[in-house]
């Protein structure tokens, strides 16, 4: 009523953005749209027409409106919903007079100001108040006004919100983008341009690109052809050979996008670029083959610059079901650009191509990522389970891991010489691999990793190469079992057992024989018996899920692997008593320690395809190139190659229960589901995600579980190792057993076994 203004008195109209409102711009969207419903907050101190209209007004635009009576419960409501625009009553400055505002979105003060003629509009608009609305009840003009504000200032607001979001895309995105006004100056290079081009964004921003270095293999006319396409405001995508900082020129795939600004004029060009393969396309024609397309993501690229400098940028697989496509792709496709390249290549480039084939062979370029989009929830949840490492950790869950070690000082010394003569008779059986260790697990009360430990170590001849006494290693073997958990279902130390039965079992093997030396296979029956030690029973992504304290100390990597070799090393050499290292010279012992661990971290499921396409791509196809041309059956017996069959040794050995006799293998399949139904049960309890959410004791059927397990990671291993080592019978097991699962999966049976006839 005390108007400042003719007649009207002013109403404030604050425009508010608050954090908690997220935004999402549709691609194609021109400009950012409001994905939810605009809130307005009117902070009248009375009913009137005024606040009326603007109630009003809201509902026609369809925003969501709240009233408040005083400046306290304005501040509360604001507090909770976070309104965009708030209107304020300023006509009565006895009730209301917002002396400051604070715009850190944390809070709203509203405060009375003393009496005072007018409000200056700019302690106002410092305030945060960015608008005046002179009184008027009529709907239209509030609707009017709260229009403008949406399409103006709050618009404003998303977009340069927006602006965050996209540059920090930009800054992320594979491809290489460079930004440069109409009159082509460089306005921004991102990340991924400077590391293909070469340079610093420093040396390149504010350049004029017809500053830069043109490389001389593009036609003649090409940049007039481009320039005449983007200059008419239309799109150019093709083929351009720019050049690197070094000199070299770069193949790439380009598109160049006008952007028209205000008015329809151009304003800038954005240049999208990915590097190519300039051999006949090859890269690109296999990415259109759609027997292959579930392989890719994006990226494959092998670039191959001028002077024979080769760089591999991407061999990037994005892997739905890979199985054996990783390996037919890494031969088939990749290794066929590069021998298509060879022969079209000046000799420098094809010796560097040599060694690309070589990297491939046998280093870590590729492990696939699996999407979890397969039909099988088995396989999935195996693979999430066992390849993955964890979801994201979830806070102020801490999984409390037993680090009660007095179990291994409670262990009471056995001497070799009290070994029962009818755990002796049993022994002798050792070298078959229908070897029963369930029945040694029972004649040795529980302690059978002790015993046929002490049984292959000694047939092997390790305590002469340790040159270690024979009490050394009984007491070692001893403290080793003592710290498996004999609670777990699986993971005790009878699983120990009977991975250090396989590994013995395959060292004896003829081919491995003599592919490997007596360090090889010390280290491998070592690493056999440690390789589980202190398993707690619960799979790395458990851990991860959990917070536990081992997944925080290995950054959730190979959580479990790392703390087995971890604490193999740090139990045996804390007593000198147990320590079967203590004799070795240095160099031995790091030679021995570096292959134990290299072993115990091969267990891990995250990285199974690569070992094993490794292996068949280093030992088992050269082999067999050989085997066509020779008689010699033998491959350079490098480290490399030692390397990788040590690997696949001890992964076939841990987890070959599928190709055991038929009742051992039901009995560890028993013991593998009851371990996975435990943690399930805890997940629940403990209000954790459910990782193999198939492993629930209720629902789960135990034979599609087995099924799953050995076609996705059983079947293909062992054929490659049973190829390199001859291993028939356990081929037999694996068809026999499989039989079994399939059998009982028909039956619509989901336990171990079928039920008695009725
Ligand atoms: C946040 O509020 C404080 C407290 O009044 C003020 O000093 C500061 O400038 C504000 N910061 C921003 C970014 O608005
Ligand atoms: C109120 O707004 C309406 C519509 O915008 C306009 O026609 C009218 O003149 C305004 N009344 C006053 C008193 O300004
Ligand atoms: C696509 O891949 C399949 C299987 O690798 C192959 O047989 C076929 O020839 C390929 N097609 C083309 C067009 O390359
Ligand atoms: C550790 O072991 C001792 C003796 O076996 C037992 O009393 C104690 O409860 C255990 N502590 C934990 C945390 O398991
Ligand atoms: C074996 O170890 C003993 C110490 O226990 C040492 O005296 C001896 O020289 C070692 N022998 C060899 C061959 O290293
Ligand atoms: C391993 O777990 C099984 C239960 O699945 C149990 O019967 C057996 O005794 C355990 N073995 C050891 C050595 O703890
Ligand atoms: C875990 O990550 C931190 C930070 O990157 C690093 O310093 C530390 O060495 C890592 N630890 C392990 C065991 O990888």
């Amino acid at each position: 009523s005390q108007s400042p203004a003719s007649g009207g008195g002013w109403l404030l109209i604050l425009i508010f953005l608050s954090t908690v409102t997220t935004l999402l711009v549709p691609p194609s969207h021109p400009g950012p749209s409001l994905c939810f419903f605009l809130q307005v907050l009117l902070v009248f101190a009375k009913e009137d027409s005024q606040s009326d209209a603007f109630w009003w007004a809201c509902d026609r635009a369809g925003f969501r409106c709240n009233i408040a009576r005083t400046p306290e419960s304005a501040i509360e409501c604001f507090l909770d919903k976070h309104h965009e625009i708030i209107v304020i009553d300023g006509r009565h400055s006895r009730y209301f007079e917002p002396e400051k505002v604070y715009g850190n979105n944390s809070f709203l003060s509203l405060h009375r100001l003393p009496d005072q003629e007018e409000p200056s509009v700019l302690p106002l608009l410092c305030a945060g108040f960015s608008r005046r609305f002179v009184e008027n009840s009529s709907v239209s003009a509030c609707y009017n006004e709260l229009i403008q504000i949406e399409h103006g200032e709050v618009r404003c607001q998303f977009k340069l919100r927006a602006c965050n979001s996209v540059f920090t895309a930009l800054e992320h995105c594979q491809e290489a983008v460079e930004i440069t006004s109409e009159d082509h100056i460089i306005q921004y290079v991102n990340p991924s341009f400077e590391r293909m081009m070469g340079y610093h964004k420093g040396e390149l921003i504010g350049k004029e690109l017809t500053e830069l270095p043109k490389s001389d293999k593009n036609r003649a006319d090409l940049l007039d052809t481009i320039n005449t396409c983007i200059k008419k405001g239309k799109e150019w995508q093709g083929i351009y050979y720019a050049r690197k900082k070094s000199g070299d020129s770069i193949q790439q795939d380009v598109k160049i996008v006008p952007v028209i600004g205000q008015g329809g004029k151009i304003r800038h060009f954005v240049a999208i670029k990915r590097p190519r393969m300039d051999n006949n396309n090859q890269v690109n024609e296999i990415k259109k083959n759609k027997s292959h397309e579930h392989l890719y993501n994006t990226e494959s690229h092998l670039v191959v610059t001028r002077n024979a400098e080769v760089s591999l940028c991407f061999v990037c697989f994005n892997v739905q079901r890979c199985k054996r496509d990783i390996i037919t792709l890494l031969e088939t496709q990749v290794i066929n650009i590069i021998n298509a390249a060879q022969e079209s290549s000046p000799v420098t480039v094809a010796e560097a191509l040599d060694r690309v084939l070589e990297i491939l062979r046998t280093t870590e370029l590729y492990s696939p990522q699996l999407a979890s989009k397969d039909d099988d929830p088995h396989t999935n949840d195996l693979v999430g389970g066992l390849m993955s490492d964890g979801l994201r950790r979830l806070s102020g869950n801490e999984y409390v891991f037993n680090k009660n070690l007095s179990q291994s000082q409670l262990a009471i010394p056995v001497t070799l010489n009290d070994i029962p003569p009818s755990i002796a008779e049993m022994l002798n059986d050792e070298e078959h691999w229908e070897f029963n260790i369930l029945e040694l697990e029972a004649a040795t009360h529980k302690r059978p990793l002790t015993y046929l430990g002490l049984k292959i170590f000694t047939t092997f001849g390790v305590c002469d190469f340790l040159n270690c006494s024979e009490a050394t290693l009984r007491s070692w073997l001893q403290l080793i079992e003592a710290n498996y958990h004999s609670s777990n279902s699986y993971h005790n130390s009878t699983h120990a057992a009977d991975v250090l039965h396989a590994t013995a079992y395959f060292l004896r093997k003829e081919r491995v024989k003599s592919h490997l030396e007596q360090l090889d296979e010390v280290a491998a029956l070592i690493a056999a018996t440690v390789h589980d030690v202190d398993h707690p029973g619960r799979t790395n992504s458990f851990l991860c899920n959990a917070g536990s304290e081992l997944a925080i100390l290995y950054n959730d990597t190979a959580v479990l692997e790392s703390h087995h070799a971890a604490l193999a090393f740090q139990l045996t050499v804390r007593d000198s008593k147990s320590n079967i290292f203590k004799n070795i010279d240095r160099n031995q012992f790091r030679t021995l320690r570096q292959a134990i661990i290299d072993m115990v971290l091969a267990t891990e499921m995250t990285r199974h395809f690569e070992h094993v396409s490794k292996f068949v791509n280093s030992i088992n196809k050269p082999i067999a190139a050989i085997e066509e041309t020779s008689t010699s059956t033998n491959i350079r017996n490098s480290p490399e190659n030692r390397l990788l069959i040590k690997r696949m040794l001890i992964k076939c050995a841990d987890v070959a229960n599928p190709c055991r006799p038929l009742e051992l293998c039901i009995e560890w399949a028993g013991r593998i589901s009851e371990e996975y139904f435990a943690q399930t049960d805890e997940e629940k309890r403990q209000g954790l995600p459910v990782v193999m959410p198939v492993f629930d004791r209720n629902t789960c059927s135990v034979p599609k579980s087995q099924i799953s397990f050995i076609d996705y990671f059983i079947t293909d291993m062992f054929d490659a190792w049973d190829a390199f080592a001859s291993l028939p019978n356990l081929i037999e097991h694996l068809s026999e057993n499989y039989n079994y699962w399939k059998n009982l999966d028909e039956r619509k049976c989901k336990s171990l076994r079928p039920p008695p006839p009725s």
